[in-house]
């Protein structure tokens, strides 16, 4: 890993200080945990194609107008990113029934719902990110009334955006996790997409067949949990030239 400083670690990523002001270094880990950490292992070759798989939607959504903290991809394993404040919400959007969901609503995985679903999370280990609504996020200061509409809005459109984007390639965007923070430029405040987009935090299934393409497969002990990583980069095309076994080796350059 890299001789820069340390800034935070978390469970699948680190952050190092970057090389000018207001920019930091992601490194993405092939660290894997699930269950607020109760389950722990290592999916080989992981954080190089998630951080490839996050470069190319971050760079998608930002040819449509959704501002990122993403600056560009540096190497194998790590990106150059905006330093952001990160808004402590994890906004979650359910296009299909799945995972927390359908056990909270007795309904069976992979149902259509009647229109997409917001859903948020407060950002706390020690509390296992408990569900919370607008007034939580309001009242406790997280976020204001109008930071709150914009992420919101933004939301809605990469939904649209990356349901469009997988249907193409036949992955259906079951559901998925975003992240905002705040960025400070001069006097300006500005809300942008933050974290990663990846199969880490992304239900993928495959059209036809429902074959889970994503973090599942390894939180329910399913085989082929690289494969299923490899196969959504394949899609997108960008899999790293060589495959897997050049890519699994190298994981640390500079
Ligand atoms: P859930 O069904 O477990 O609530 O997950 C919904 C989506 O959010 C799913 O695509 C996985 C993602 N997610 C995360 O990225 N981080 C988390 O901590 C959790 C619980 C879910």
């Amino acid at each position: 890993m890299s001789r820069r400083r340390k800034i935070y670690e978390g469970k699948a990523k680190v952050l190092f200080e970057g090389p000018e002001p207001g920019t930091l270094v992601q490194y993405f880990k092939d660290d894997a945990t699930a269950f607020n950490n109760k389950k722990q292992g290592t999916i080989t070759g992981k954080g190089v194609l998630n951080n490839r798989i996050s470069e190319f939607l971050m760079a998608k959504l930002s040819e449509i107008g959704i501002p990122t903290h993403f600056v560009r991809r540096l190497n194998m394993r790590e990106q150059l990113i905006k330093k952001v404040d990160i808004i402590p919400i994890e906004i979650v959007v359910r296009n299909v029934a799945a995972g927390s969901f359908s056990d909270r609503f007795g309904i069976s995985e992979g149902s259509p719902l009647p229109r997409s679903i917001i859903e948020y999370y407060y950002k706390s280990d020690e509390l296992n990110d408990p569900m919370i609504i607008e007034e939580h996020i309001t009242a406790f200061g997280w976020a204001t009334p109008q930071e709150l509409d914009e992420i919101l809005s933004m939301t809605l459109r990469i939904n649209d955006f990356l349901s469009g984007l997988f249907l193409a390639l036949g992955i259906k965007l079951v559901d998925f996790k975003l992240e905002f923070g705040r960025l400070y430029e001069g006097d300006d405040v500005r809300i942008v997409l933050a974290d990663e987009i990846s199969p880490d935090n992304c239900r993928l299934w495959d059209i036809k067949t429902n074959e889970k393409l994503d973090k599942d497969r390894f939180r329910r002990d399913l085989d082929r949990v690289e494969e299923a990583y490899q196969e959504v980069a394949r899609r997108l095309g960008i899999l790293p030239e060589g495959g897997p076994r050049d890519f699994t080796r190298l994981d640390t350059v500079q």
